[in-house]
């Protein structure tokens, strides 16, 4: 492959260099575009653009191929757990058993939340959507770790790092509680992780807690399949707060709000609702993957195509099977389960959607497992958020480490040139 790439604008030509990843990806490295021809690129959504390089994520969405720093996610979900997988992405390589057994509790030293947090938990109405509220009590740990981080100094970063993967889970989880009306729970330092997370929503005060390991089991791998991918909207979003050196709990807290919009995180529980409205109309799913393909109607089967993987998508391969598992461990008959089956196969046989590549993702099969663990529509994108934690930490620590400059897209203007301005009485 040839070393430059060649532009030729009026006549003039430039070089520009090209960049090849190790996974054999091509850039042209148009960081002196400008600067030498005065032009810059325009591609909306950032479909051709790469922001960074990264060494966290790596993603073929053609060969449905996705690592987390050269593991596949496939031996990572068999394997390992979700703490692990967290260690891996922040810190680079699988821990050993001190450094996993460090890190935990390193993290346990960090799971009490200030209790003021929850005055402002209840300035919320009930009724708030738990992405919302989530967003805003990430942001308000700002208030209550005010020193900012140094990034170079290795000890206060880990320490950074251990807070925000302490305290977002109990906070994740008391949006919930708040709307059920129920007691807070405090983490219990003497229980992992994700079983933490089971007795953090669930446990109450009147009757002991029974915890079901094929749950968390099922919950923990389904944490490993959300944890990164490399530069989605809300890593994105991770990332460009950082580069203003916002704090790390400012830059989560703006990437739990980009990861609600329902065309991002918040397609797993547009997903349960879609599969609600199928089965509430009668369960004709023909007629809602004949509204899908209309195009006067704005209606998406939601879980179906993803911006990145145009073949299928590695983490629904995985999370079917689970979700098979699952179900028929807890002997759950789901009447929505079987309206999915059919729309998936519907939609997997129809043309418009082969054409388009459209198959389910990852959110298509999430939802109908987190249904049958029992975990409330309105929480499945909180949950997304506490399996995308590790990614966010992760992208964050890169970004800042590798001193990236301020994020700060161009644009090409198209609106009114200079005009003279007309008093009110004239306009
Ligand atoms: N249902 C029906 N048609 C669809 C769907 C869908 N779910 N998704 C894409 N299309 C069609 C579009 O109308 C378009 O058709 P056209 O070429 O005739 O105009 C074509 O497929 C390409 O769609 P784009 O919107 O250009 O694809 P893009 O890569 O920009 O969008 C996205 C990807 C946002 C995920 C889209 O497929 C979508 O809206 N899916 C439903 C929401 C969803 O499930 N989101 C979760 C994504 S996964 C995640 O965030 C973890």
């Amino acid at each position: 492959m040839s070393k430059t790439a060649i532009l030729e604008i009026d006549g003039k030509k430039y070089e520009f260099p090209i960049i090849v990843g190790t996974e054999n990806e091509v850039a042209i490295d148009i960081e002196k575009l400008r600067g030498a021809t005065g032009a810059i690129t325009l591609d909306p959504g950032y479909k051709n653009s790469g922001s960074c390089k990264s060494e966290i994520t790596f993603l073929d969405g053609e060969e449905g191929i996705l690592r987390y720093r050269g593991y596949s996610i496939e031996d990572l979900a068999d394997k390992a757990d979700f703490l692990e997988v967290a260690y891996l992405l922040i810190f680079g390589e699988l821990p050993n058993k001190a450094q996993l057994d460090k890190f935990e509790t390193d993290i346990r030293k960090h799971t009490l939340v200030n209790e003021e947090m929850k005055t402002i938990l209840e300035g919320f109405p009930k009724t708030a959507h738990p992405m919302g509220v989530l967003s805003s009590l990430t942001s308000a740990l700002t208030a209550f770790n005010p020193k900012s981080v140094n990034v170079e100094n290795e000890k206060e970063l880990y320490e950074a790092i251990c807070k925000t993967m302490g305290k977002f889970l109990v906070i994740a989880t008391w949006t919930y509680r708040r709307r059920m009306g129920f007691p807070l729970n405090y983490y219990d330092n003497t229980k992992g992780y994700v079983e933490n997370f089971m007795r953090l929503m669930f446990e109450i005060p009147t009757e002991p807690y029974k915890m079901d390991k094929r749950i968390v089991d099922a919950l923990d791998k389904l944490f490993i399949l959300h944890a990164d991918h490399e530069q989605n909207c809300s890593t994105s979003t991770v990332r460009i707060v950082g580069s203003s050196h916002a704090g790390l709990f400012a830059s989560i807290s703006a990437g739990v709000s980009a990861l609600w919009g329902p065309l991002h995180g918040g397609a797993n529980q547009a997903v349960l609702e879609m599969l609600e409205e199928i089965h509430n109309n009668g369960g004709d799913v023909a007629k809602f993957v004949l509204k899908a393909k209309d195009k006067e109607d704005p209606f998406r089967l939601m879980g179906f195509g993803h911006r990145v993987y145009k073949n299928f998508d590695p983490r629904a391969t995985i999370i079917k099977k689970a979700a098979d598992d699952v179900l028929e461990a807890l002997g759950v008959d789901d009447p929505l389960l079987d309206i999915a089956k059919q729309l998936e196969k519907v939609a997997l046989e129809d043309e418009y959607f082969k054409s388009r590549n459209l198959y389910p993702n990852v959110d298509f099969y999430s939802g109908i497992i987190y249904r049958a663990m029992g975990i409330p529509v309105e929480m499945f994108t909180v949950l997304f958020a506490i399996g995308r934690l590790p990614g966010w930490i992760a992208q964050w620590k890169e970004m800042r480490l590798n001193k990236e400059p301020i994020g700060r897209p161009r644009q090409v203007y198209t609106g009114s040139t200079l005009r003279p301005f007309k008093e009110v009485n004239q306009r």
